[in-house]
């Protein structure tokens, strides 16, 4: 039987959650990000993240897309502390704008040439609503580039790629140890709780998008581009 969806607590707003989130060396993986979303919107006036965390991708956005002014939101003030110290000390508090508000929700009128989100749909119990509000406030011909894990088919598919993607390295002195045993734990959760591609696909049938890519990038992500009618 395929692995049914387990959900994880929506908003990560404990110190230590986003102390943890913020100590995950991503550097790799959201330059990766914000390159493959420069690659389908070229050059981005007005830009909305969704679930921030603590805002690394808005500041790796901003320096590779010079003109971009960034709104990046969260639920998590634990999150938002962190973030609001990551684009100070980047020097880029003009163009990347925090606040708190719920993905759901916004209360942002339409008014965005992009809508990005990184590994947020999982905490969602409806993803559908996150999608459809990120939808909601692009332009006529913006781009809404979601990416996230994917739930993998079987229990030993998740232990595979937990064992390939956080590993604990071996003699790492206690305190620390308990961070990457609390990560991995954290990324194992995150699996169970993700959306399998399937999943998402039916999810935005009904969405207004004038052309749609939806697929597997990695062994453990799938992205969507989706470009508003
Ligand atoms: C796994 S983190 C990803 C952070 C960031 N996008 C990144 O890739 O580094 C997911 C974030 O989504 C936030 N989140 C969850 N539900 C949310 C909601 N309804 N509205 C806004 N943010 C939400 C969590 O608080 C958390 O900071």
């Amino acid at each position: 039987m395929r692995l049914q969806r387990v959900l994880e607590p929506e908003v990560m707003d404990s110190e230590q959650e986003a102390g943890d989130y913020d100590a995950i060396d991503n550097r790799e993986v959201n330059e990766q990000f914000c390159a493959d979303v420069l690659a389908v919107a070229p050059a981005p006036r007005r830009a909305l993240d969704v679930g921030t965390g603590t805002a690394l991708i808005p500041i790796a956005l901003c320096r590779r897309a010079a003109g971009v002014h960034v709104v990046a939101i969260d639920m998590a003030d634990s999150m938002l502390a962190l973030a609001r110290r990551n684009v100070e000390r980047a020097g880029l508090a003009s163009r990347i704008e925090l606040a708190r508000r719920d993905a759901k929700d916004t209360g942002y009128p339409r008014g965005f040439d992009l809508a990005l989100s990184n590994s947020i749909v999982h905490h969602i119990p409806e993803p559908l609503e996150t999608l459809r509000e990120m939808v909601r406030v692009v332009e006529s011909g913006g781009v809404v580039f979601v990416r996230d894990l994917a739930r993998p088919p079987s229990d030993a598919d998740v232990l595979r790629l937990v064992e390939m993607h956080a590993e604990v390295p071996d003699g790492v002195p206690a305190p620390e140890r308990n961070v990457y045993l609390r990560q991995r734990a954290l990324f194992e959760a995150s699996l169970r709780a993700a959306l399998t591609v399937e999943e998402v696909n039916e999810l935005i049938r009904e969405l207004p998008f004038s052309s749609v890519d939806l697929r597997m990038t990695s062994d453990r992500h799938w992205t969507l581009v989706g470009r508003v009618r």
